[in-house]
């Protein structure tokens, strides 16, 4: 049986930390937004998320040519055995994902919104594929149809890409990834943490402690 994946969208060392103390992720994912929100030098910040979490952790390209792609991936995989390059879903990132794979650097196939370029990315042989849902529900769009066709279209035909389900709004999202079989799910802090949550444990909880303490008082009256 297949386990499913959950990765952290963040670059913050104490969300990380976090989370990765309860042992519920299993790698990273970053972006030059989310590095920039930390305001430190992004190679530094990688190399700590890696020393944290040894499962893959995502650094995306700046470069728009293929050329520019490849030199910076080479330089990104240096940081950390576990770094996966975010190229972006365009001709020249295709372009560099095919190399990178031959050269055995993993790539994670980002800003991806269509079952086409799922497609494309996945005969490209990419190790991992981001569709951006929250994106595409932001637009009014419909993203649970594109993940389920995306899902299939992987599956069909047995491509070795594994779909990171990516810009997950809230933790219905994380349910219809599992549903679908989605391999990883990209999930932001604050939605993990929602996924620990229901009203009726902390009821629950309360409850039993406070019936608990009922029976301590009884007993000692006795
Ligand atoms: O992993 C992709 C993610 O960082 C994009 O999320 O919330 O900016 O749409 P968002």
């Amino acid at each position: 049986m297949r386990k499913m994946e959950f990765f952290i969208d963040t670059a913050n060392i104490e969300q990380i930390k976090e989370m990765q103390e309860l042992g519920i992720i299993d790698g990273v994912t970053t972006n030059p937004t989310l590095l920039a929100k930390e305001g430190v030098e992004p190679k530094e910040q990688l190399k700590k998320i890696c020393e944290i979490v040894k499962g893959p952790v995502s650094a995306e390209v700046i470069g728009l040519t293929s050329e520019e792609m490849i030199k910076e991936a080479r330089e990104l995989s240096k940081i950390a055995p576990n770094i996966v390059i975010k190229i972006p879903m365009t001709k020249e990132g295709i372009k560099a994902v095919k190399k990178l794979e031959a050269e055995s650097i993993k790539t994670n196939v980002t800003l991806v919104f269509s079952q086409n370029q799922v497609l494309i990315a996945a005969k490209a042989g990419a190790s991992y594929i981001s569709p951006f849902i929250g994106r595409l529900m932001d637009n009014g769009q419909d993203e649970i149809a594109m993940l389920k066709e995306s899902m299939e279209i992987i599956k069909i035909y047995g491509f070795k890409s594994k779909i990171i389900v990516a810009s997950i709004r809230n933790a219905r999202h994380v349910i219809e990834a599992a549903k679908m079989g989605a391999h990883v799910a990209t999930i932001p802090f604050n939605v993990l943490e929602k996924m620990f949550v229901h009203p009726n444990t902390e009821k629950g909880l309360k409850s039993f402690l406070e019936d608990w303490e009922k029976l301590q008082h009884k007993l000692k009256r006795k």
